[in-house]
């Protein structure tokens, strides 16, 4: 008699993966340089300190297939700005990708070539069509672990240099207690 496979598990409270072939990348302060808007603070900061890290499963490294992965966002601030990722471009610009929050509370930023940014709530059961063209950012506004699962093409890549100094037009701070989108420049 036949039977079905077991496939991979992911726990849908954290986005942790069972799988035996997961890779683990891990983004820690003293690689966030310029990315807060004031780095002084941010040197301040445990240097060994990991602001997020991202576990996937292992994909064909072809054209048509796709990335599964799951960034864990710690809660936090430099100085008065919530941690957040890197964030990028896909190298291929016009493939797009789907982040699906898992936990925690958040934004993710969005911030088309050409057009305005924008943002979208990130929460438990959020689902975010990140379309072409378009960079994007996870930031954490609250006080647990922000985990969002993230599906996308193996041929998109990361372009970080095309968001240098301030691509990212809106910026999210905590002022006094509350939280703040500021459009840089105004
Ligand atoms: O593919 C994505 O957009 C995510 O998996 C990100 O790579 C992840 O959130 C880490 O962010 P960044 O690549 O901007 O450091
Ligand atoms: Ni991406």
């Amino acid at each position: 008699t036949a039977s079905s496979g077991l496939p991979v598990r992911v726990d849908l409270l954290t986005g942790h993966f069972d799988a035996i072939n997961v890779q683990h990348k891990s983004t820690c302060m003293r690689d966030l340089q310029g990315v807060f808007s004031d780095d002084a603070a941010r040197k301040a900061l445990p240097e060994d300190f990991e602001v997020y890290h991202v576990e996937m499963l292992a994909s064909p490294q072809q054209e048509g297939e796709l990335h599964t992965g799951t960034t864990h966002l710690m809660p936090g601030k430099v100085a008065d700005e919530f941690f957040m990722t890197r964030g990028h471009f896909h190298q291929r610009r016009e493939q797009a990708e789907f982040y699906f929050g898992l936990r925690g509370e958040g934004i993710l930023l969005l911030q088309p070539e050409n057009a305005p940014a924008y943002t979208e709530q990130v929460f438990a059961g959020s689902v975010h069509h990140i379309p072409s063209f378009t960079a994007h950012r996870l930031v954490n506004t609250g006080h647990d672990v922000l985990s969002a699962l993230a599906v996308w093409p193996v041929i998109a890549g990361h372009d970080y240099q095309s968001l240098q100094p301030d691509g990212f037009r809106i910026r999210v701070f905590d002022r006094d207690g509350k939280v703040s989108l500021e459009v840089a420049g105004v």
